[in-house]
C-alpha cells in the first residue's frame, strides 16, 4: 500500500515537472517571440483577432482591398504576386492598421514559381532529396522575391490509384520515399537560416486525401486508424519534425468526419502527440463544404466546429469573419480558443521576419527570377526525375553519327503543358520543349511534323508516316496534356489519348527505329505501346527544362537514374495494386491466365488464389524500377548481426558494381519485412535508398545504417512500437528483386 502511494507520488510529481516544462517549439520559436505574441495580442480587440484568421484570395484592385486591411479584417492573402502591389497591401496593413501586423502572402508555388522544376512526382522518382531541397530553396528564392512567403506545399499525400489527378502533385505511393521528400522540401522552402527568403511551408493534405474512393477527386475516405498511422500521417509527422511551419486540412471526409472539423486529428494528434505549434489552415473553403458534406448546417455551425476542432485560418468560407464574434458572444466558442489560433498565426509571421521586413525589394526579386543556375538545377532535376522504361539497346543514340531525325507527337513542342499542373507562374515563353533542344543541337537534321491529340488529327499519318520513312531514327514525345492531370482532373482511363497508340503502331510499321519519351502526370497504362518502340523514356511533366533534359538523356550524356516512385500498372482495373501491401491468405502462385489456356469442357476453377484471371497479380513495372545505360550487380549482401536490440541500429552493407560500358548511377533501396506481427505487416517495405554512382567498371562496398525504430508500427495494441520477431531484409535495384537476408529483433 506505502508502496503503490510512493509510486503515485513520483508518477504526480513527473507529471507535474512535465507540465511545467515547457514544450519544445516545432517551428523554432523561442521566449522572446512568445513574449513578443502575448504583448500584442493583449492589444488585440476580438474583431482583429479574427480579422488575422482571415485569409482573402485578392484580384483586382489594391483599393478593393484596402478598407479590410486597414481594420485589421484580413491577415492573410493568397494569389498576388505582383510585387508592387504586395508592397502596397503590406503597407496598408503595417501603416494604417492601428496594430501594424503585416500580411501572410501565400500562394501555390508547387514545383518552383518561375524556374519549373519536374512536378512533384518526378521530382520523387530522383529519389534525390537534397537534389530536391535545393529546388524548393530556388522556388522560395524566386517566390520570396516576390514578396511570397508562404507556399501551400508540399503535398503529402499517398497516392495509390493513379486515376486519382493529383497523383501528380505528390511523392506517390510510398511512406518512406514520401516522408523523405517532405523533409527535403520543408527544409529547402524554409531555408536552414530564416531570412527574406525563408518561404514557410505547408504540408497538405491533412490528411488521407489521395486515398479518395474510386480516385476521384475531394471524394469520401474510409480509412482505419491504423493506416492512418501506418501509411497516411507519417510523411506529414517527419515534416513537422523537419520545422513545418503550416499545415492545411483535406477536403475528403474519413469515416464520416471532414478534416476540417475533425478534433482527432487536428488536436489529439497534430496538437497534442506531436506538439506542432505552427497554424492550420482549411483548404479553399473546406469549412464551407462541411455544409454540402452534411456535417454542419450552415456557415456558422461549420466554423464553430472547424475553430473548435482547432482551425486557426480560413481559406476563402468566410465563415470566421462573418461569425466568430457572435459565437463567442454566445459561448458557443471561447475567446482562448481565438487566442491559441491568433498566437499560431503570429508566431508564423514573427518567425518569417515580417514585422521587421515586410516589404519586398523589387528590383533584386526580378533579377533572381530564371537565374542561370536556378535553370541548370532545373534541368539537373529533370534529367533526375526521367524512367527508362525499356532500351533494346538503341539508347543512346550516338550523337556523332547521327542522320536526320524525325520529331513528332504531341508533347514534342508543347511549352505549356510539359510545365504540368500547377505551374501558375511559370511561363511558357521560358520553356525549353524537345523540339527546340533538338534543333539547337542538331541545325538542319531535324524534321519536324506536328501533331495533335485528336482524332481530327488523323490525317496527319500519312504525312508522318512518310517523314517517318525518309528519316534515320523517330522520335516521338507521348502523354497527356497538363490539364489532365492535377486538382479535379481525374480519369477512369488511363491509355494513351486520342490516337497516339495507332501513332506508334504506324510509326513501327514505317521500319525506322522509333524510341518514344512519355510526359504525363501519372503513371499512365502503356504496356501495348512498349513493343512499338525499341526504347522508352518516361517524364513525369518535367518543368522548364525538359527539353534539353530530355536531350541529353537520349544522346547518352546523362545516364537514365529514375526509379518509378509509383507502381505502372498494365490495366486501369488493376487499381489500387502498390507493392507495400500486406499477404492474403491465399497468395497468387503464378497460376495460369485466361488467354493462357483453353478451357477444358467442364473445367469450373482457375485456381483458388488472389489474382485475375485475365490480368494475373503483376503489375507492368513495380515500385522503384528504373534501367540505365549500364547494368548494376549487387553483391555481398550481409549484416552486422544477426539478432538486434529494439534500440539498436543495423548496419547493412553491400556490393555494387558498375557491370556495363557507361558511368551512371544506381538508387539502391532497401526493403524490410516484418513476418509475423500483432496484425498482417506489409510484404515489404522500403527503409532506405542511396543515390551511387560508380564509374563504367568501378565497384564499391556501401554501407549503410538503419536504425532499428524504423520498424514501428502501429499494432493491435494501437502503440508505436518495433515487435519482436523475424524479419527480412533486401538490397536491390527495385521492390520486385533480390534474396532478402534474415535478422531478429528482440
Ligand atoms: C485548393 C487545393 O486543394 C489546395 O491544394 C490549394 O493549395 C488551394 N486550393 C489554394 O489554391
Amino acid at each position: 500500500m506505502k508502496y503503490t502511494r510512493t509510486l503515485l507520488l513520483a508518477a504526480l510529481l513527473v507529471s507535474l515537472a512535465a507540465c511545467t516544462q515547457p514544450k519544445p517549439s516545432t517551428v523554432g520559436s523561442d521566449a522572446g517571440i512568445e513574449k513578443r505574441i502575448e504583448q500584442l495580442l493583449s492589444k488585440m480587440t476580438l474583431s482583429e483577432k479574427i480579422g488575422q484568421m482571415n485569409q482573402v484570395s485578392v484580384g483586382g484592385e489594391v483599393s478593393n482591398y484596402a478598407e479590410a486591411m486597414r481594420n485589421g479584417q484580413i491577415g492573410s492573402i493568397l494569389n498576388e504576386v505582383d510585387p508592387v502591389k504586395i508592397n502596397e497591401f503590406q503597407r496598408i496593413c503595417v501603416e494604417e492598421s492601428r496594430l501594424g501586423i503585416p500580411l501572410l502572402v501565400g500562394r501555390d508555388v508547387i514545383h518552383g514559381f518561375h524556374t519549373v522544376f519536374p512536378i512533384p512526382l518526378g521530382l520523387a522518382a530522383t529519389f534525390d532529396p537534397a537534389l530536391v531541397e535545393q529546388g524548393a530553396r530556388i522556388a522560395a528564392v524566386e517566390a520570396t522575391g516576390q514578396g511570397v512567403r508562404w507556399t501551400f506545399s508540399p503535398m503529402l499525400d499517398i497516392a495509390r490509384d493513379p486515376r486519382w489527378g493529383r497523383m501528380a502533385e505528390g511523392s506517390g505511393e510510398d511512406v518512406w520515399l514520401d516522408a523523405r521528400m517532405a523533409e527535403a522540401m520543408v527544409r529547402g522552402y524554409q531555408g536552414t537560416d530564416p531570412d527574406g527568403s525563408s518561404m514557410a511551408a505547408c504540408i497538405k493534405h491533412f490528411v488521407g486525401y489521395g486515398a479518395a474512393e474510386g480516385g476521384r477527386d475531394y471524394n469520401s475516405t474510409f480509412l482505419t486508424e491504423r493506416q492512418l498511422r501506418n501509411v497516411y500521417l507519417p510523411p506529414f509527422e517527419a515534416a513537422v519534425k523537419a520545422g513545418a511551419m503550416t499545415l492545411m486540412t483535406s477536403f475528403n471526409d474519413n469515416d464520416g468526419v471532414p478534416s476540417t472539423g475533425n478534433t482527432f486529428i487536428l488536436k489529439d494528434i497534430l496538437r497534442d502527440e506531436w506538439g506542432f505549434d505552427g497554424l492550420v489552415v482549411t483548404d479553399w473553403n473546406s469549412m464551407g463544404e462541411m455544409i454540402s458534406h452534411g456535417f454542419g448546417v450552415d456557415r456558422k455551425d461549420v466554423a464553430c466546429k472547424a475553430v473548435n476542432a482547432g482551425v486557426d485560418m480560413d481559406m476563402m468560407t468566410f465563415g470566421f469573419i462573418s461569425h466568430l464574434e457572435e459565437m463567442v458572444a454566445s459561448g458557443c466558442v471561447k475567446e482562448s480558443v481565438i487566442d491559441n489560433a491568433v498566437r499560431n498565426i503570429l508566431r508564423i509571421k514573427m518567425l518569417l521576419g515580417l514585422f521587421e521586413n515586410p516589404y519586398v525589394d523589387v528590383a533584386a526579386g526580378q533579377a533572381v527570377q530564371y537565374a542561370e543556375n536556378h535553370l541548370d538545377a532545373a534541368r539537373r532535376s529533370a534529367e533526375e526525375s526521367v524512367i527508362l522504361l525499356k532500351n533494346d539497346g538503341i539508347l543512346p543514340l550516338d550523337a556523332a553519327h547521327v542522320g536526320s531525325i524525325l520529331v513528332t507527337g504531341p508533347m514534342a513542342d508543347a511549352p505549356h503543358d510539359q510545365l504540368g499542373t500547377w505551374a501558375f507562374d511559370g511561363e511558357k515563353s521560358h520553356t525549353v520543349t524537345p523540339l527546340m533542344a533538338l534543333r539547337e543541337r542538331f541545325p538542319g537534321k531535324v524534321n519536324y511534323v506536328p501533331y495533335g491529340y485528336s482524332r481530327e488529327r488523323r490525317t496527319r499519318f500519312d504525312d508522318i508516316v512518310s517523314a517517318a520513312r525518309r528519316a534515320d531514327v523517330v522520335l516521338v514525345f507521348l502523354g497527356e496534356e497538363a490539364i489532365l492531370s492535377g486538382e479535379a482532373h481525374c480519369l477512369a482511363d488511363l491509355n494513351l489519348i486520342g490516337t497516339q497508340s495507332e501513332l506508334l503502331v504506324a510509326l513501327k510499321a514505317a521500319g525506322k527505329p522509333v524510341v518514344a519519351t512519355v510526359m504525363a502526370g501519372r503513371p499512365l497504362t502503356i504496356e501495348r505501346d512498349l513493343p512499338n518502340c525499341r526504347a522508352m523514356l518516361y517524364a513525369f511533366h518535367p518543368g522548364t527544362m525538359g527539353g534539353p533534359a530530355l536531350v541529353n538523356l537520349l544522346f547518352g550524356d546523362v545516364n537514365p537514374s529514375g526509379k518509378t516512385p509509383v507502381t505502372f500498372l498494365r490495366t486501369v482495373g488493376q487499381v489500387p495494386m502498390y507493392y507495400s501491401h500486406t499477404m492474403t491468405g491465399r497468395p497468387y502462385k503464378g497460376e495460369t491466365l485466361l488467354n493462357d489456356i483453353a478451357l477444358e469442357a467442364g473445367q469450373t476453377s482457375l485456381g483458388n488464389t488472389s489474382y485475375y484471371l485475365d490480368y494475373g497479380a503483376r503489375p507492368l513495372f513495380p515500385f522503384g524500377y528504373g534501367l540505365s545505360y549500364t547494368t548494376f550487380d549487387y553483391s555481398d549482401i550481409a549484416l552486422d548481426k544477426t539478432v538486434y536490440p529494439a534500440d539498436g541500429m543495423i548496419t547493412v552493407s553491400f556490393k555494387l558494381a558498375n557491370t556495363g560500358a557507361f558511368d551512371g548511377t544506381e538508387v539502391a533501396q532497401i526493403y524490410v519485412r516484418d513476418l509475423v506481427g500483432s496484425v498482417t505487416r506489409p510484404v515489404k517495405e522500403l527503409k532506405h535508398f542511396e543515390r551511387v554512382a560508380l564509374k563504367a567498371g568501378e565497384q564499391r562496398t556501401v554501407q549503410v545504417q538503419i536504425p532499428v525504430s524504423e520498424l514501428a508500427f502501429c499494432g493491435l495494441d494501437g502503440a508505436w512500437k518495433v515487435e519482436p520477431g523475424d524479419f527480412q531484409l533486401w538490397v536491390s535495384g527495385d521492390s520486385d528483386s533480390g534474396q532478402p537476408v534474415s535478422f531478429k529483433v528482440q
